[in-house]
């Protein structure tokens, strides 16, 4: 069964301090670009990870010409460190954005570092190829390959690049942790991927009431090149003191490893080129180049099993994004369904064929009281034919399920894709306000609402006049947490209003404005930069006229049509502008006379932008690295880390490169300034990968922050981005982490939760939910903190035998301030897959034709997946679910052999 995710040093007493939290992890290779501080040079599984994703792409792409453009050679590739964004610039030509592709690398590599950091797999000898468990090694391994591709198949990317990270971390480190590369061996291991293949003549670990094989001797020095046995047995390391260390066996070693002090001493782990890390550092790079040359094979395996379209899903191989519609279906709502219609088939008949073409389509319908369930599929015509058989149902009250269909949205729809949310009702269900930011911020995805109102519904939807002028609050504060915007607009419009919707691509920036925040008479100025085009102005509200000057001292009012800066349209009390290309650099102003609050936003198209995350720097330990976070936590220490996109593949560049060189921190929304920090390149320079650390004023005390990086363009003129979500810092830290294995129908599976504060006391309630309602128990309600102090929980989530199998399962924790505590709630959201006990057997069956793990590429599954996923609580079965004749095939391979 499960082996205990929380190690016995933490079965104790349930609080505990940081230091213990923060303990070292046992596994190989360090884990990521910030591990170079502690040994520069080393080579570490994000290197691995990204590089071999970037070759097997790099392969895909070579086989299939890009429309309209040359083929990619292989011969301008060789012997050149490969480079996201260079690769897409050459497919898909200057100006497409490589930041879905390259936060989709993010994800995998974060998720396998993470292996190093959380409680759940931190420890866990068997997810590390540690202390001789190399049958247990392979079984996990194989178990979160398979559960890549059954997640991939569900359309579930983000989560099969989970479970991606943490196959690829426990397969590189098997080549750190074991003598695979002591025993001679240049080569992958043939079988690690075949479970039933004989691994290997294995060192046993004990015989019955004797000792097992022995197979180090001890070894005094840091460096331990000849401590070895002399045998031609497969072995691993022991890590501290779980296992203990039988006699004769090796050590993984390091300082940090308190078995190495242990006869036999020394160790052999090749995690780094530092011999007080790592006693065999000196076959670091021979056994890291096998570890690349084996996450190549993992990859081109998945990739011969999903098809290249599916492959190009998982690692989002697209400059496109989605599109997630989020649709009210009341009887009022005839006009809008139409508009989204309209706008769907626009859209899939511009972009039929060409990069920008979406690569999912989402739509969530909701009509009170209920909502769902989520339709997804990668077929233009089917989503079409799905739009088709939705009208508005008659019926229905203000207000409706609105968040709750956006939270199913947020869940079914791929990362940093936009969301549009067609209503004319406020949400019933507004206590998901907070919860649906946080997940919004989490998932980086816009979201846009569109809101029709119109008086003369009154008779339609009733009570009108009894509403409140707050009602649309959550819609506001959730477009403004994720970077949309809330656009109120009439029935004759919405059609023309709903453009934006074609508009929106991955590569779509907001321009900040300066003040943020309006004032009456009062301009607004925003900066332009030599790499945006097609800025565009976007206002409604009460507006009675408006003035934007070029930085030249052209300027331009509301007359419709075609003026000297740009092309005005207007819709009721909607007005774009878009600017000529190319727009004048420098900076701009625009001034609106309006009653109340007028909405301004400035958007432009441009790959030069950028994605960030946080991290913890974990110095001491044997794997110092950056632990990943969601969000900066008070009190800790946090790093952001900035990874430029578009940077390299600029077209011809005459001036040189743009440059970022400070983050501007700001408080949201009065635009206060918090800090200036600068921003020091992490690694080599072309990998556009920048930190800084956060002043600690701002992480003194949780409230939301907005990040904007600021440079210099090629010419030397001031360059800005924001980011488009807001940060928040969290009161504590929260992490909820699943068992090692998945879930089957009829299960039950332990979950770990781990609460701590570092910003003084806390005494918190802690609220679960499951989506589908599967019943879940804990024993941890109540926390109570004081500084530095932490507590661990056990969730226990049922999976009932009607579980509909191959689906996904999130589990959220929200801790709330007890009483009238002014804390903001803090979310932890878990993803987990409940796989059918069948699809266990799947894997596990060897190749009968070969011992090559890498069987010849099937044809590419071209044909797109469907499926719809039952949103309403307490079902969440898959109602349906069918593959194109292609992807069936290759499905019902994956039963016979992987
Ligand atoms: C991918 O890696 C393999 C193994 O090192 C190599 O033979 C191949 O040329 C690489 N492909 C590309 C496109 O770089
Ligand atoms: C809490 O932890 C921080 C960071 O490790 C440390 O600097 C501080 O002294 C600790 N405070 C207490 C009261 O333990
Ligand atoms: C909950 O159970 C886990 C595992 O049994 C234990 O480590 C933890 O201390 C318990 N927490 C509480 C608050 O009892």
């Amino acid at each position: 069964m499960l082996p205990v995710e929380v190690p016995p040093s933490h079965l104790g007493p349930p609080i505990l301090l940081l230091l213990q939290l923060l303990l070292p992890p046992t596994s190989a290779f360090f884990p990521n670009i910030w591990s170079l501080l502690a040994a520069p040079g080393s080579i570490t599984h994000q290197d691995l990870s990204e590089e071999a994703a970037l070759n097997v792409t790099l392969e895909l792409l070579l086989e299939w010409p890009p429309p309209g453009r040359p083929r990619l050679r292989l011969e301008d590739y060789r012997g050149r460190t490969l480079l996201a964004d260079d690769i897409f610039a050459a497919y898909f030509g200057p100006g497409f954005s490589s930041r879905r592709f390259r936060a989709a690398l993010g994800e995998v590599s974060r998720a396998n570092a993470a292996q190093d950091f959380l409680p759940a797999s931190k420890d866990n000898p068997d997810l590390h190829f540690d202390a001789e468990r190399l049958v247990q090694g392979r079984t996990h391994l194989v178990g979160a390959l398979r559960e890549t591709l059954v997640a991939a198949r569900a359309l579930e990317y983000a989560l099969a690049r989970q479970r991606l990270g943490a196959a690829l971390h426990a397969l590189q480190d098997f080549y750190s942790h074991s003598n695979w590369v002591e025993l001679g061996e240049r080569q992958p291991h043939p079988h690690l991927l075949w479970p039933r293949q004989e691994l290997w003549s294995l060192a046993q670990a004990e015989r019955k009431m004797l000792v097992g094989d022995p197979t180090c001797s001890d070894c005094e020095g840091l460096s331990c090149p000849g401590n070895m046995l002399d045998s031609t047995l497969l072995t691993s390391g022991y890590f501290g003191m779980f296992p203990p260390k039988p006699p004769g066996k090796c050590s993984h070693g390091g300082r940090f490893d308190p078995s190495s002090s242990q006869p036999p001493r020394g160790g052999i782990n090749k995690d780094s080129t530092s011999p007080s890390f790592s006693p065999h550092h000196k076959l670091h790079l021979q056994a890291a180049e096998v570890a690349l040359l084996a996450s190549i094979e993992a990859l081109s395996l998945l990739r011969s099993r999903l098809g290249d379209r599916g492959f190009s899903r998982l690692l989002d191989i697209t400059p496109a994004s989605s599109l997630s519609f989020v649709l009210d279906t009341t009887g009022s709502m005839g006009e809008e369904i139409n508009a989204a219609k309209i706008q769907a088939r626009r859209i899939v008949e511009q972009r039929r064929g060409s990069p920008m073409e979406p690569v999912l389509y989402i739509l969530v319908p909701f009509h009170d009281p209920g909502f769902g369930p989520v339709f997804t599929t990668s077929d233009p015509d089917s989503f079409w034919q799905k739009l088709n058989e939705i009208h508005a149902l008659g019926g229905g009250d203000e207000p409706e399920m609105c968040l709750s269909a956006l939270e199913l949205a947020l869940l079914h729809t791929p990362p940093l894709s936009d969301i549009f949310v067609f209503t004319d009702a406020s949400p019933k269900d507004a206590f998901l306000t907070n919860r649906v930011e946080s997940l919004a911020q989490e998932r980086r995805c816009r979201v846009t609402f569109l809101v029709t109102e119109d008086p003369s519904r009154a008779r339609g939807r009733g009570r009108r006049e009894a509403l409140s002028p707050l009602r649309f609050e959550p819609y506001e504060a959730i477009a403004q947490a994720s970077g949309g915007e809330v656009i109120f607009t009439k029935d004759q419009h919405i059609r023309d209003v709903a453009a934006i919707v074609g508009e929106s691509t991955a590569g779509l920036v907001t321009l900040p404005l300066e003040p943020s925040v309006f004032t009456a008479g009062e301009p607004r100025a925003f900066a332009v930069d030599s790499l945006l085009r097609q800025v565009t102005v976007r206002m409604h509200g009460d507006i009675s006229s408006f003035r934007i000057k070029s930085p030249a001292g052209v300027s331009q009012g509301p007359e419709e049509g075609t003026g000297p800066l740009g092309h005005t349209r207007r819709f009721g009390q909607f007005w774009t502008v878009t600017m000529t290309d190319p727009p004048q650099t420098g900076t701009w102003e625009i001034q609106v006379a309006a009653e109340g609050t007028p909405r301004v936003r400035v958007q432009a198209q441009t790959s030069l932008d950028f994605l960030f995350h946080f991290g913890i720097p974990v110095e001491d330990g044997p794997h110092p690295g950056l632990y990943p976070l969601t969000q900066p936590v008070a009190g800790l220490q946090t790093q952001l880390l900035a990874e430029v996109t578009g940077l390299i593949s600029r077209q011809k560049l005459v001036d040189g490169q743009p440059q970022f060189s400070h983050v501007v921190l700001r408080r949201v929304p009065e635009g206060t300034h918090l800090g200036q920090v600068s921003l020091e390149p992490v690694g080599p320079p072309e990998r556009g990968l920048l930190a800084a650390p956060l002043p600690p004023t701002l992480l003194s005390f949780s409230a939301p922050f907005s990040v904007e990086l600021v440079g210099q363009d090629g010419e030397g003129r001031g360059l800005r981005r924001t980011a488009p979500q807001l940060c928040n810092v969290a009161p504590v830290l929260l992490e909820l982490s699943g068992p090692a294995d998945f879930l089957t129908p009829g299960s039950k599976a332990p979950l770990s939760l781990h609460i701590a504060s570092f910003s003084g006391s806390q005494d918190l309630d802690l609220k679960t939910s499951v989506s589908p309602s599967f019943s879940l128990t804990s024993n941890l309600s109540r926390a109570r903190l004081g500084l530095n102090e932490s507590a661990w929980g056990r969730l226990w989530l049922e999976i009932p035998d009607s579980a509909a199998p191959d689906s996904v399962v999130t589990v959220t924790v929200t801790a709330v301030g007890q009483g009238a505590s002014q804390v903001p709630p803090t979310h932890a959201f878990l993803r987990l897959l409940v796989l059918a006990p069948a699809s266990q057997l799947d894997g596990l069956e060897a190749p009968t034709h070969a011992a090559a793990p890498v069987p010849p590429p099937a044809t590419p599954a071209l044909l797109p997946s469907t499926l719809v996923t039952q949103g309403r609580a307490g079902r969440g079965m898959v109602g349906k679910a069918w593959w194109g004749t292609v992807g069936g095939v290759l499905f019902l391979l994956g039963y016979t052999s992987w």
